[in-house]
């Protein structure tokens, strides 16, 4: 579905991105390994539009999309959850769905999530919907900016640092989501800190190094002394 092929990208005169390709498939999840400045982010943020690159580096569905801006890839359905989350401070956690949902609607992308929806699929948010949405503990607030993001009905759903700073049981309840969203039909891309755990929940991986793709494959069959390798370095 989704065909990254052969991109760079740059930080004005800085180069973050080196002739990345990578395959992404409709209903499966891919995990983004690497190091501090290996340019995860940065992949993130150029297949959301938010990075200026070569029209021809991204194809959707075989539709070269690369270099669009932000609202035009929201409305090809793709999302990113930022890492940091981003909610708006000012705003409940319904509000801060109905938001979006809203204006994910205006540009035609609506779908099976809702705000209703999720919060019946997610029953511990749910009594904390008039809340303002910075009034939640960090995994609570991880759930709302991933639901935020699903509101849009994305086709593909990328989640940066997806369980920074979240206790375990947190980061379980965000995995939980995640594989329920996969399980829709959704691609989801997410960049995950923890090696083993980001091998554990995705069908497969990509490890990038210094900006360059140095290894990727099945998640199933990886070996962890190699993504290890690739992820620190020799
Ligand atoms: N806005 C920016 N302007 C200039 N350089 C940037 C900018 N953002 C990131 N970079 C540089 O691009 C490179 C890749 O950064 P990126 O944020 O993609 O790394 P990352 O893999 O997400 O790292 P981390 O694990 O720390 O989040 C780094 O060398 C970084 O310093
Ligand atoms: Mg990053």
């Amino acid at each position: 579905m989704l065909c990254i092929d052969r991109l760079d990208a740059r930080y004005g005169l800085f180069q973050a991105l080196f002739d990345v390709s990578l395959d992404v498939v409709r209903g499966e999840t891919v995990a983004l390994i690497g190091s501090n400045g290996a340019g995860k982010s940065t992949l993130l943020r150029a297949i959301a539009g938010a990075i200026k690159v070569e029209r021809t580096s991204i194809k959707l569905d075989g539709r070269a999309i690369g270099g669009d801006p932000e609202h035009s890839q929201i409305a090809n359905g793709i999302a990113l959850v930022p890492e940091g989350r981003r909610l708006f401070s000012n705003l409940s956690v319904e509000e801060n769905l109905l938001v979006a949902e809203g204006a994910a609607r205006k540009i035609g992308r609506k779908g099976e999530w809702t705000t209703e929806r999720l919060f019946k699929e997610l029953p511990s948010l749910a009594p904390l919907r008039e809340r303002p949405a910075t009034a939640l503990s960090g995994g609570q607030q991880q759930l709302v900016a991933i639901a935020r993001s699903l509101v849009m009905n994305p086709q593909i759903l990328m989640c940066d640092e997806v369980s920074l700073g979240l206790s375990p049981v947190a980061v379980d309840g965000v995995y939980q989501l995640l594989r329920k969203v996969r399980d829709a039909g959704t691609a989801v891309i997410l960049v995950e800190q923890n090696v083993s755990r980001a091998l554990a929940e995705s069908d497969h991986y990509c490890c990038i190094q210094k900006g360059r793709v140095v290894l990727k494959g099945v998640s199933a069959n990886a070996e962890y002394g190699r993504v290890a390798h690739a992820y620190f370095g020799s």
